[in-house]
């Protein structure tokens, strides 16, 4: 099928996560440097027709999966118009949020049909929420969380785990989702333009297995199914409602099934997390000119595996990963 985005590594992309905006309502260390990124001028910024227009075609080419990301996709003022326009394409729409503001966009989204929504919340102590995100808000976060599961939303929790600062935290984490319906994921750092990564500050999917097998009988961690193109490895503590996963994109990638394509909020296409080619579909569209043959392209150029870093000593090499951008305008 000439329509389906398809890459030379027979990898089907069905999945597309849209930036919409660049800056965010909280600062978190390992997301972007202290100073902040360098903002696109607004006029480089998709509008919401544009963003609607780059989606039909990619939703022509087979996408029936859409997340918004950001900066915080909240913090967008025309957030609303946005969801109303993308929820008339069939595809299944959901958002990935740092949960500050959520409650006031409880309805929104139900109107227009976000069921999955997945929130940053990298410790559960006051303190630390702070120290990482350089705001006082975890009080919030916290019960917006709750809120979200009241609401019935299906929430998975994002932890990014870092070294001496909350892996102390991976069975707490865990004994939340003794009582509430939600999965913990928890993350290993991944290194950005501008976020000082260093693999002596992640803690891997081995070191989280070895806490959670200390911690609990082994008869009572049990293995779940992944959904198909999942990122995490995912588990459960038996008669516990929710559930824990891992996403181990450093230590153990699952690139041999990645389903995704990223478009940031300055409407560039990028084909990896990882990679650091962009093709610039905005530029086009405002030409009046097709974005098909950009999109194509684009694809065919994916990487096997994370964006040509395939090596953790490549992976490591800062000249490499640090030519990416900052992870505030990538969006996860
Ligand atoms: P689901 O739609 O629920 O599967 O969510 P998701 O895991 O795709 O998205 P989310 O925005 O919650 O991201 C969680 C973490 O997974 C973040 O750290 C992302 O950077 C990471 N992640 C998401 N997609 C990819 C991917 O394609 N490759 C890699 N390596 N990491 C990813
Ligand atoms: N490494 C791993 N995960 C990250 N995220 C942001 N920056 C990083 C990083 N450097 C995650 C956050 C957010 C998701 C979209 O991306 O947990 O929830
Ligand atoms: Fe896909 Fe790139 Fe992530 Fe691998 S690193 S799963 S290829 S986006």
């Amino acid at each position: 099928n000439n329509n389906i985005l398809q890459d030379l590594h027979g990898r089907n992309h069905g999945y597309l996560r849209i930036s919409l905006i660049e800056r965010c309502n909280l600062r978190c260390s390992y997301c972007m440097p202290e100073e902040g990124v360098q903002l696109s001028p607004k006029s480089h910024l998709m509008t919401y027709e544009e963003i609607y227009e780059i989606a039909k075609t990619f939703v022509k080419h087979g996408v029936r999966k859409i997340r918004l990301t950001g900066g915080e996709p909240l913090i967008r003022k025309d957030i609303p118009i946005i969801l109303e326009k993308l929820a008339s394409l069939p595809v299944e729409l959901s958002i990935t949020s740092n949960a500050v503001i959520i409650d006031k966009f409880i309805d929104v989204l139900k109107v227009n049909g976000v069921k999955k929504i997945n929130i940053s919340l990298d410790s559960l102590n006051r303190e630390k929420f702070k120290q990482i995100t350089r705001h006082d808000q975890f009080d919030i976060v916290y019960k917006n969380m709750l809120l979200l599961v009241e609401k019935g939303f299906t929430v998975k929790v994002n932890v990014v785990l870092m070294k001496n600062f909350n892996e102390n935290e991976i069975i707490d984490f865990i004994n939340l989702t003794k009582d509430l319906p939600i999965v913990i994921r928890f993350i290993e750092f991944m290194p950005f333009d501008g976020n000082k990564w260093d693999m002596s500050k992640m803690v891997s999917y081995v070191e989280v297995m070895n806490i959670v097998n200390a911690s609990f009988p082994t008869d009572a961690i049990i293995r779940l199914n992944d959904a198909p193109n999942d990122t995490s490895k995912n588990y459960k503590i038996e008669g516990y409602l929710g559930s824990f996963a891992i996403i181990s994109s450093v230590t153990n990638p699952f690139c041999d099934s990645c389903n995704r394509l990223r478009l940031t909020a300055n409407g560039q296409l990028k084909n990896c997390l990882f990679s650091s080619t962009e093709s610039d579909l905005l530029t086009t569209l405002r030409k009046g000119k097709a974005i098909e043959p950009i999109i194509k392209k684009a694809v065919q150029a994916k990487y096997k595996l994370r964006g040509g870093m395939d090596t953790l000593d490549k992976l490591q090499t800062p000249d490499l990963h640090n030519n990416n951008r900052s992870m505030i305008t990538i969006g996860g």
